[in-house]
C-alpha cells in the first residue's frame, strides 16, 4: 500500500443541530476566531502534508467552495506551506449518512489509501507533529485502516462509537468490532472513534455492502465493522486535543477556548 497523499473532508451535513444558523450558512463556515471552522481542517490537511483535498459539499454549501477561491485580500495564509492546496468539491447529491458523503469521493482516491477529516471537527496537537501527521504516521505501521482513538470519561460512552479489541505496543489499537453509542455498562472499552479516519480503498466495498442505519443515514461507522471482520482495522491514539463543533454548545465552547488562547483576543475576556 503507497503512502497516504490526499485528504477527503465531508462537509455536506444538514447540521440540523444547529438551527436555525444552518438554515442560510453551512456550520462548517462558522467562525472561530478570525476563520472559519473549514480553514482549520483543511489547514490540518496541509500541515500533515496532502495538497490534493477533496471537500465533499451539498445543497446551501456554496459559501465553502466560494471560501477557497482566490481573493484580492487573500488573507489565507496555510501556515508553513507556500504551495497554495489543490481543492477540488463534489456535490453529495442527498444527505444519506457520512458513509454516503466518503462515497462521493472514490473516484478521486483512485486506489490510494487516503486521509478523512470531518468538515466540523478541528484538532490541536500537544507536539510538534499534526495529529492528522501522527495518524499517518500510525497508519505506516500496518498499511490497513486506522482510525483516530481516543479515552472517553463514562458518562460520555454512549455519544460515541466505541471499539472492542485488543491493545498493542505503540499507542496502537487492534479492531474487532465497533459499538455505536452503548450504555456505559455495555461497553467493551473506553475508546471513541473520534472523526479522523486513514482509509484504504477497501472502504468503497464496505461502505456499498452497508443498510442505512440511524435516521435513514448510511453510518462510516458501519462499514468500519464489515472491514474489521473481513480485514484488518486499527485504532491509533494521538498526542492533542479534539474539537467536534457539531452542536452550538460545543462551537460556543470552541470559541472561547480559542479566544482564551489568543493572545490578540483573550483581552476581551478580562472586559467582560
Ligand atoms: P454530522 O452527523 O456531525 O453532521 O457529520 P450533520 O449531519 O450535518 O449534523 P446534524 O446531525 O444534522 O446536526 C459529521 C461530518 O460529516 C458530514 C458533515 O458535514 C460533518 O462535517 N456529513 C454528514 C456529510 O458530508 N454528509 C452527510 O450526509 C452527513
Amino acid at each position: 500500500m503507497g503512502k497516504i497523499r490526499k485528504a477527503v473532508i465531508p462537509a455536506a451535513g444538514l447540521g440540523s443541530r444547529f438551527y436555525p444558523l444552518t438554515k442560510a450558512q453551512p456550520k462548517e463556515m462558522l467562525p472561530i476566531l478570525d476563520k472559519p471552522v473549514i480553514h482549520y481542517v483543511v489547514e490540518e490537511a496541509v500541515n500533515a502534508g496532502l495538497n490534493e483535498i477533496l471537500i465533499i459539499v451539498g445543497k446551501g454549501k456554496e459559501s465553502i467552495i466560494n471560501y477557497f477561491d482566490k481573493h484580492e485580500l487573500d488573507k489565507l495564509d496555510i501556515s508553513g506551506v507556500s504551495k497554495f492546496p489543490e481543492i477540488f468539491f463534489v456535490r453529495q447529491k442527498e444527505q444519506l449518512g457520512l458513509a454516503d458523503a466518503v462515497r462521493y469521493s472514490k473516484a478521486f482516491v483512485d486506489d490510494e489509501p487516503f486521509l478523512v477529516l470531518l468538515g466540523d471537527t478541528i484538532y490541536k496537537s500537544k507536539n510538534k507533529t499534526p495529529v492528522s501527521k501522527q495518524l499517518m504516521n500510525s497508519f505506516t505501521k500496518t498499511d490497513k485502516t486506522t482510525i483516530a482513538i481516543e479515552e472517553v470519561p463514562t458518562e460520555k460512552i454512549r455519544d460515541y462509537g466505541i471499539l472492542s479489541g485488543k491493545e498493542l505496543p505503540n499507542k496502537l489499537f487492534r479492531v474487532d468490532d465497533l459499538i455505536e453509542k452503548p450504555e456505559p455498562k455495555d461497553a467493551p472499552s473506553n475508546l471513541g472513534i473520534t472523526g479522523l479516519y486513514a482509509l484504504t480503498p477497501e472502504i468503497f466495498d464496505a461502505i456499498d455492502r452497508i443498510k442505512p442505519g440511524k435516521n435513514g443515514e448510511y453510518q462510516l461507522t458501519d462499514a468500519l465493522k464489515i472491514l474489521a471482520k473481513s480485514d484488518e482495522v486499527f485504532g491509533a491514539r494521538f498526542e492533542g486535543k479534539r474539537y467536534d463543533i457539531g452542536t452550538k454548545e460545543l462551537w460556543i465552547r470552541t470559541f472561547f477556548e480559542f479566544v482564551k488562547g489568543d493572545s490578540k483576543f483573550n483581552h476581551i475576556l478580562d472586559n467582560l
